[in-house]
């Protein structure tokens, strides 16, 4: 019998090939690897990991479908809690990468390194559960702590990095680096800056920069001119906001089991992106589209959070998007400075906005002179002044 591992060549993952085997009675463990973005290192280390273990292991690279997914949730404004959903929208497209290598390679079963507390279980899951194919959980199923795990790396010789002790948990891909374990379970415990790697400290950020985001239909398509492709742009992005401490989040979070948990996070692209499309929406949108495209948003960012961007409730979302996002084109400028990502300027053909209506310069507008709203001033607050009377039981106006 054969099973695909989601493997990453990390301690979770690599302690659960021989678990697989010895436990679980499997004769063959095929690792898949998905390239969602991470650093070569991490490649590096699966490959060298999957080669010591003697593992059958593929690698696949996923990147444009996860970044035009990223993209799809800047259209959608998508933060969870206030976090771009990095982790949680690479899980799915990483699921479906590794039930098809499951299926071409004839796996009867799936398994993932997850614990039984975090999101990414259920986001896995989710996907697997609609195959055939067995899931298998070694980490949640058998209780395994991270302590334990490290014991039984070094009993069995096991080829994990040294010096894990102390190591965070890290989650990197396109859209954000996730850091969280060890002494950052404490909520009261300040980070060292070494645990940044993708943004240099505000504080010695001390140049200022202008980044201008050309959207089309609420996708982004250009940085300063330059047509890309949504993966360049990304990584383009993280680079040049991440230079000015952009993107930097550290919060409590509330997970899908109900567990609250601290978390950092670091997305300097993604800071940038959806500050520049939501001052694009301010310009274009009216305000009861932009009232209403709130609750959308929520919607959606709720979806994506879950690992659920396949549910029916998205695809619905996603036809409102389609027909409100045609008029989200335009430029912005975004302000780098100080770890701020500060849209200044923004220009759209589709703007709401004339500024000889809003200007205090001109007299008249279309017909309207300033004279003409005071009916609408004496009629302003009427209600609550007669309420307040009869409240007080004093004459009514
Ligand atoms: N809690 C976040 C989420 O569910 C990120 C988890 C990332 N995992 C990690 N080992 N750092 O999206
Ligand atoms: C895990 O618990 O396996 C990682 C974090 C998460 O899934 O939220």
């Amino acid at each position: 019998k054969r099973v695909a591992l989601a493997f990453s060549g990390g301690l979770d993952t690599t302690v659960c090939v021989p678990l697989l085997e010895e436990e679980y009675g499997y004769d063959e463990v095929v690792g898949v690897t998905v390239d969602v973005g991470q650093p070569e290192e991490e490649f590096d280390e699966a490959e060298e990991t999957a080669e010591a273990l003697d593992l059958e292991h593929y690698v696949v690279d996923a990147r444009e479908e996860f970044a035009e997914l990223c993209f799809d949730s800047v259209r959608a404004n998508a933060e969870y809690q206030g976090y771009p959903l990095g982790t949680a929208l690479a899980r799915p497209v990483i699921a479906k990468e590794i039930l098809a290598v499951a299926k071409e390679n004839d796996c009867d079963a799936l398994a993932h390194g997850c614990t039984g507390k975090g999101n990414d279980q259920l986001r896995f899951e989710a996907v697997w559960r609609a195959s055939d194919l067995e899931v298998i959980a070694p980490v949640r199923e058998m209780g395994l702590t991270r302590e334990w795990e490290m014991e039984y790396a070094d009993e069995k010789e096991l080829p994990v990095e040294g010096g894990n002790e102390g190591a965070w948990s890290i989650d990197t891909n396109l859209w954000s680096r996730s850091v969280e374990g060890d002494e950052l379970e404490d909520p009261s415990y300040v980070p060292p800056e070494d645990i940044y790697d993708w943004t240099t400290a505000p504080t010695e950020a001390t140049e200022t920069e202008l980044v201008e985001i050309e959207f089309e239909a609420g996708s982004p398509v250009a940085v300063d001119g330059d047509d890309l492709d949504a993966v360049e742009m990304i990584e383009q992005l993280n680079e040049q906001a991440g230079a000015h401490g952009v993107g930097r989040t550290d919060m409590m979070e509330d997970r899908m089991l109900g567990l609250k948990v601290r978390e950092n996070y670091e997305h300097p692209a993604a800071t940038v992106l959806l500050a520049a499309h939501e001052a694009l929406e301010q310009l274009v949108l009216t305000k009861e589209e932009r009232d209403f495209k709130q609750q959308i948003d929520h919607q959606w960012a709720e979806k994506g959070y879950q690992g659920l961007v396949d549910a029916p409730l998205v695809n619905s979302l996603e036809g409102f998007l389609d027909a409100n996002q045609t008029k989200v084109t335009g430029t912005v400028t975004v302000k780098l400075e100080a770890g701020q990502a500060r849209p200044v300027a923004r220009d759209s053909e589709y703007a709401v906005y004339s500024e000889s209506a809003a200007s205090f310069n001109t007299e008249t507008v279309d017909g309207i002179e300033q004279a003409d709203a005071t009916g609408v001033a004496k009629y302003h607050g009427f209600q609550s002044r007669l309420a307040n009377a009869v409240a007080e039981g004093v004459e009514k106006p």
